[in-house]
């Protein structure tokens, strides 16, 4: 029984939780975004991440740690949080990054589990395996038995209290994926990373992102803490997020700072490409492009990775009064149009809209139709489940327009929903916002709906009442069709 991740709010596949952390002595509100420190490098102090920032918790490399005398000793005297002067909680590393880059290190998982355990980590990690995009099956399958043995060997360290990360490899393979986080799902650990997403990530395969990432969740229960491990840039947050992901950590905000990038919530910018600056934090208020282009190495960075940092924040907050309100899938819909790339992950997620539904709230604030993608929406999927599922008699008006005594009963008729009964008019999500002007869609995703009530029920007569726009917009013409089951058609 997992007892240290409880979720409060769904919204689509999305959660606000709470993640107990208990070496720590706190709890951290997910989703979460954990900055990378990186032992070597101080670009913004750890105590500052804490009160400038409100960072709860922050990740670090026990590797690194480990491999420096100094450092090691350090940290093996004072502890992690003494020697970053930081009370919230710290997450550590194992080295497995160092693997996948330089082929070997030269430690093992209890080793190394052990030696985070010794120097106050609150969660540590095996050394996993991060199996690259589009290998062989047989080395994804070789490679996810190695983490698989890993996982094994830090069941078997005693760490006390410290939490301890499970990752889920399994390369591109989306069945792989879904064993490796049923097998981690099964061992005593706590927090669950899907790994080697970042070569996904720096690629813009938004979309293949999102399948790795339903696969491991199909694999996980509901109270398994989702990491999505690498991941920091802003504009993929609410994408992730929505797919179920807890924990992000960014070395982004650094890393991009030390090549001049700045980071925004439909991508990254050049500061060469800049004269105005989109954002109001403090760097972004104090100076202007020209000002940080003239400032000295050390300071242009320092302010980049601090203008990166605080939009990083930002749209994590923004994206869990998201999930609050319930209109995370509209601030992904807004997200999608700052790349083409992350589109296609927009898309890739809607291809998911049945196991979004399952958690997706059954009412919400308003559902706002705002672009064609609205149409494959979970709420549009589960009305034409339902609609299914009803049991339908005598002669019914589907109409866009007003009741008609004619018949036994109207029911009215909305793209993208399709038809429905009038006194559910007031229910969510038939109280859409939808704008006059629909897509091809939406008219589509009624259809669609439509055709699920009327195959449902062969022996009821059904009139679709309509309108039709002959030429100009100005001018409609009301149609009735009467509909019948595919199966009675005789043409
Ligand atoms: N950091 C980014 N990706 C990974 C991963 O797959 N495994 C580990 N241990 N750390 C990572
Ligand atoms: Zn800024």
């Amino acid at each position: 029984m997992r007892d240290h991740f409880e979720v409060r709010d769904f919204d689509a596949g999305g959660r606000i939780g709470e993640l107990r952390v208990p070496r720590a002595g706190v709890t951290v509100e997910t989703p979460a975004l954990l900055p990378v420190i990186n032992p070597h490098i101080r670009t913004i102090a750890p105590a500052e991440l804490e009160s400038e920032f409100g960072a709860e918790i922050l990740i670090t490399n026990g590797y690194i740690l480990h491999q420096s005398d100094d450092m090691r000793e350090a940290a093996l005297s004072r502890g992690l949080h003494d020697l970053y002067g930081f009370d919230g909680a710290i997450m550590t590393d194992s080295g497995s990054f160092q693997l996948a880059e330089y082929g070997e290190i030269d430690v093992t998982t209890p080793e190394i589990l052990q030696f985070q355990h010794d120097i106050g980590s609150d969660i540590g990690t095996p050394v996993d395996i991060p199996t690259p995009p589009d290998v062989s099956r047989e080395q994804a399958e070789r490679e996810l038995a190695t983490t698989n043995e890993a996982l094994a060997a830090a069941e078997g360290v005693d760490v006390g209290e410290m939490l301890v990360n499970a990752p889920v490899q399994g390369s591109t393979y989306t069945d792989l994926r879904e064993r490796a986080a049923r097998d981690a799902y099964a061992t005593d650990l706590d927090v669950f990373p899907v790994g080697a997403v970042v070569p996904l990530l720096n690629a813009y395969r938004y979309d293949a992102m999102v399948d790795v990432v339903a696969a491991a969740k199909r694999g996980l229960g509901q109270d398994a803490p989702v990491h999505l491990f690498g991941a920091g840039h802003p504009m993929m947050f609410a994408l992730a997020v929505a797919m179920g992901c807890d924990l992000f950590d960014s070395a982004a905000y650094a890393l991009y700072a030390r090549d001049d990038r700045y980071l925004t919530v439909r991508g990254t910018e050049h500061l060469a490409d800049l004269q105005y600056f989109p954002c109001s934090c403090p760097v972004c208020t104090d100076n202007t492009p020209k000002e940080i282009r003239g400032c000295d190495d050390e300071t242009r960075e320092r302010l980049l990775a601090r203008h990166n940092l605080h939009v990083t924040f930002e749209e994590m907050r923004r994206v869990k009064q998201a999930v609050r309100k319930g209109n995370l899938l509209e601030l992904v819909d807004a997200r999608a149009r700052g790349h083409p790339a992350m589109l296609d992950g927009y898309r890739a997620l809607l291809d998911h809209a049945d196991r979004l539904e399952r958690t997706d709230p059954v009412s919400k604030d308003a559902f706002f139709h705002v672009s064609a993608e609205c149409s494959r929406r979970p709420e549009v999927l589960r009305h034409h489940e339902r609609l299914a599922r009803l049991d339908v008699e005598g002669d019914v008006l589907l109409s866009e327009g007003n009741k008609n005594d004619d018949y036994d009963a109207t029911w009215r008729v909305v793209a993208p929903f399709g038809p429905f009964p009038r006194h559910l008019s007031d229910s969510y999500p038939l109280t859409a916002e939808v704008p006059e002007r629909r897509s091809r869609d939406a008219y589509e995703a009624a259809a669609e709906g439509v055709r699920a009530l009327v195959e449902a029920n062969p022996d009821a007569r059904f009139t679709l009442a309509h309108w039709r726009w002959p030429g100009s917009a100005l001018e409609r013409v009301p149609e009735r069709v009467e509909m019948r089951p595919l199966g009675d058609r005789e043409d």
